[in-house]
């Protein structure tokens, strides 16, 4: 398969807090080459249709605007019916509205109807990775592993393991959350575009004796991911000093049991100390920002400038955090974002919001090389963004002076009615009707 995509390109190569204006790559009339899935070539169109066979497919998107579809690190399949669930902070939220709904997905046939759902709603909002928590039950995680196999979306995926403090129902067992574990990394990991990753819920649902196994688990699997939760909410976080009185902090829980490193994902991440801000910054683990789902749950105000403190310097993720969060479209989880940001006197530029969204996400992923840069020979996952989507934004876009401008736009106002086509590998999976 060979074939073109012409518009108005631009991709990251870098942090712009890093790099400046070096950091992205704007081509305003630009072409994709794709070939068997993979970038071939991004640049001037007038050059890349010069040397074309004529045979080839030319998808004209002008006056559209292309970039490396979004990654979202951080998404929970068995909450695509929790979404929009009323009033409560993280402990109760998760009692009263998310243990009852996880423990549906015990039936495979629902399961795999709700991870239908999550990977086309995911494709409509220009999202083409994710990092998915399922439910505790392994067919749970077979079904999104299906699912995105199937769109040939690269996913990283786990099942839950969680052995206390929830319904009976919805537990496993130190030994069978192991074994369940390593029988879908074998089946799984690494089969097309699929990557596992070892999923302690959070340090409340799981025994020490379960989180040595999940240390196992990473240790024996050194290249699969490890996601969990950390400091999110200060009722979790005292309910944690209860459970490991002999850790100094959270954070330390999860060193204790090996789950920290620069393939670990921790959710949240909201109210560290400088201790814990040092063990993630030694360990490189990964602070995944989920501002729409902090917002709703009521959890606190990330501090993302923070992340950049020289004694502790983070590597940072930002992600929806579906169903604590309350969109599927990263469009307005960078929005939500910048909102977060402002009411702790933060900024967030369009330039780094999106660089985040695309190449920096991948990065925390340790993915740069396959996904989010569009780079020659990398797979050829891109969205498709229309600046004047809606009456609103049309009329708002009469006045756009520059790129920065538009960006902006796109995140404060833009949602999936915005993304007008996402491709998967050279493919396209979604159009806009
Ligand atoms: N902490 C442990 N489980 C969850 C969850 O499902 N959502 C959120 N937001 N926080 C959690
Ligand atoms: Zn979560």
């Amino acid at each position: 398969m060979t074939r073109v995509l012409r518009g108005r390109i631009v991709v990251w190569r870098d942090d712009p807090l890093d790099a400046g204006a070096a950091a992205r790559r704007y081509v305003e009339d630009g072409a994709i080459l794709i070939r068997d899935g993979r970038v071939a070539a991004l640049g001037e169109a007038a050059a890349i249709l010069r040397d074309l066979p004529p045979d080839i497919e030319l998808v004209d998107c002008r006056p559209h605007l292309l970039m490396p579809g979004f990654i979202d690190p951080h998404l929970h399949a068995p909450q695509t019916h929790v979404i929009a669930s009323y009033g409560a902070e993280l402990i109760e939220w998760l009692q009263k509205y998310t243990f009852v709904e996880e423990q549906r997905h015990a039936d495979a046939a629902h399961a795999a109807r709700c991870a239908d759902f999550l990977c086309d709603e995911l494709l409509r909002n220009g999202t083409t990775t994710a990092c998915v928590y399922t439910a505790v039950y392994p067919c749970s995680a077979e079904a999104v592993f299906a699912a995105a196999q199937a769109r040939d979306m690269r996913m990283i995926v786990g099942k839950t393991m969680m052995d206390r403090n929830a319904p009976a129902a919805l537990t496993d067992t130190p030994q069978r959350g192991y074994d369940e574990s390593k029988a879908l990394i074998a089946r799984w990991h690494k089969r097309g575009r699929q990557l596992f990753a070892v999923t302690p819920r959070f340090a409340i649902t799981s025994s020490e004796a379960q989180l040595e196994c999940a240390g196992a688990l990473l240790r024996e699997h050194p290249d699969c991911l490890m996601q969990t939760h950390l400091d999110e909410n200060p009722r979790e976080i005292d309910w944690v000093r209860e459970l490991f009185p002999w850790s100094e902090d959270y954070a330390q829980v999860y060193e204790r049991f090996g789950l920290l490193g620069s393939g670990s994902l921790l959710g949240h991440c909201i109210h560290m100390t400088d201790g814990e801000r040092k063990r993630l910054s030694d360990s490189r683990s990964v602070a995944v920002f989920c501002p729409t789902s902090n917002l709703f749950i009521g959890s606190g105000l990330f501090d993302l400038d923070r992340a950049r403190d020289p004694r502790f310097p983070l590597r940072l993720a930002i992600a929806t955090d579906i169903g604590g969060g309350t969109s599927y479209s990263m469009l307005t989880t960078l929005g939500e974002a910048y909102k977060a940001l402002m009411l702790r006197g933060q900024r967030l530029t369009a330039d780094r919001a999106f660089y985040m969204a695309t190449l920096g996400n991948a990065r925390a992923l340790g993915l740069e090389a396959q996904i989010g840069s569009l780079a020659i020979g990398a797979e050829a996952d891109v969205v498709v963004l229309d600046s004047r989507a809606t009456p609103a934004m049309a009329h708002r876009a009469e006045t756009l002076r520059d790129l920065d401008e538009e960006l902006f736009l796109l995140m404060t106002m833009g949602d999936d009615r915005a993304v007008a086509a996402t491709y998967v590998m050279g493919e396209r999976v979604h159009a806009r009707a």
